[in-house]
């Protein structure tokens, strides 16, 4: 070989080998820390701050000690379960750029979340696109797993919906509190408020009711007393609020500081220990809503679930917490019933759970990717929210 040759061999071998570098071919893609290398990836897309940041926090926790326990116990399909975490900030377009991530950065198998339906809603898109399956635990809407009659292939959920939840509070209100008028005031900035509040209305005309007012409010407002002026003078026995609580906690204090003495109900939205605190212990009087699960409920899986929930993190777990937990068993039974972690084959597992144990019920999921599960109605007493009554489908 020439001098000239030979060095326009090692100037080419350099130029490949720089390429190979800068593209990242030859190497096997990301240089992952070998001990990591082995687990199982799955992603967390919740509300973990803004308007519905204790929804995410609870469902965080429940993943959590989920996976701890799983993972003491060695795990699934011989490997560990890593929590990706990502915040959605309680807003849909920060859902999709969390969602984006967690598949597109971090190459996780499946994911959690949102826990509410706008914010699941907008994740949907992505996973689809990127056939990676998300698993709701907590988002009521029907179109979730369901759009123009078509089953969405990659979604699902640990929790009822709320065609179901909103039978529930119409016919505790027509039945259980015995009123013939109720007036609805609505979240008009949420999917899940919207949907529930129709529902409502329906079952509750359907269960010999009148809706005597209709009003709505948008997330983040702060002032209702103008319209519950107007809501009172129509003169409801009782006023169905779906939304979340930040701005329930607000509308039960000023409802009370108007005179409204009715009682006030609403869905699963109002579950958090913010509720208490933004509408104070006496507004919150003759309260009830409906809610996917009671901690003081006797069922054995319950209490012992609370029990180790009370020592891992000192409060009573929630509704989310509780679905938080729920939904990640429902993945890592998925992966195990699969033998795989590949997020097509947990897709298909997870569209064949049946029977599965978990805390807030038994788990079938039906061929619209919804279990079929009881609610209940939970009272606010003195601050406490307080176990009422169990409503089966
Ligand atoms: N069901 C609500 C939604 O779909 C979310 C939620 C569930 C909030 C349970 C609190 C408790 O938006």
């Amino acid at each position: 070989m020439s001098k000239k040759s030979s060095v326009y061999w090692i100037l080419t071998l350099a130029f490949l080998m720089m390429v190979s570098v800068l593209t990242g071919c030859g190497s096997d893609k990301k240089p992952a820390a070998p001990a990591a290398a082995a687990d199982i990836k799955i992603g967390a897309n919740w509300e973990l701050t803004g308007g519905q940041a204790t929804f995410g926090q609870s469902s965080l926790n429940g993943a959590k000690l989920a996976l701890k326990e799983i993972n003491a116990a060695g795990g699934v399909i011989g490997k560990k379960i890593t929590l990706v975490v990502a915040d959605n900030k309680s807003e849909p377009s920060e859902s999709t750029n969390a969602i984006t991530k967690l598949i597109t950065q971090d190459k996780v198998v499946a994911v959690l979340g949102a826990v509410t339906s706008s914010n699941t809603l907008a994740a949907s898109p992505v996973a689809h696109a990127n056939k990676v399956p998300f698993l709701s635990n907590t988002a009521t809407n029907p179109r979730v797993t369901v759009e123009n009659g078509k089953v969405k292939e990659f979604a699902f959920r640990a929790c009822f919906i709320d065609p179901f939840q909103g039978t529930v509070m119409a016919n505790f209100a027509a039945k259980s509190l015995k009123v013939k008028t109720a007036a609805v005031y609505v979240d008009q900035s949420s999917d899940y408020a919207k949907g529930l509040a129709q529902v409502f209305e329906e079952s509750f005309i359907k269960a010999g009711g009148k809706i005597v007012a209709k009003e709505a409010y948008l997330q983040k407002d702060k002032d209702f007393k103008a319209t519950l002026t107007k809501i009172k003078a129509s003169n409801p026995e009782t006023i169905f609020i779906p939304g979340y609580y930040e701005e329930v906690g607000l509308i039960v204090k000023q409802a009370r500081e108007l005179s409204y003495t009715g009682p006030m109900i609403g869905g699963d939205g109002w579950d958090s220990p913010k509720l208490v605190e933004i509408a104070g212990k006496e507004a919150l009087k003759n309260t009830f809503f409906s809610n996917h699960y009671a901690a003081d409920d006797k069922d054995p899986s319950v209490v012992k679930f609370v029990e180790t929930y009370k020592k891992e993190y000192n409060q009573t777990p929630d509704a989310l917490a509780a679905l938080g937990y729920d939904a990640t068993l429902m993945i890592v039974d998925a992966i195990k019933r699969a033998n795989s972690a590949e997020p097509q084959k947990i897709r298909d597992a997870l569209a064949q759970t049946k029977n599965l144990k978990v805390v807030s019920g038994v788990i079938t999921l039906d061929a619209n990717h919804n279990p079929v599960k009881s609610a209940v109605v939970i009272e606010v007493k003195d601050g406490k929210l307080v176990f009422k009554e169990k409503i089966d489908p």
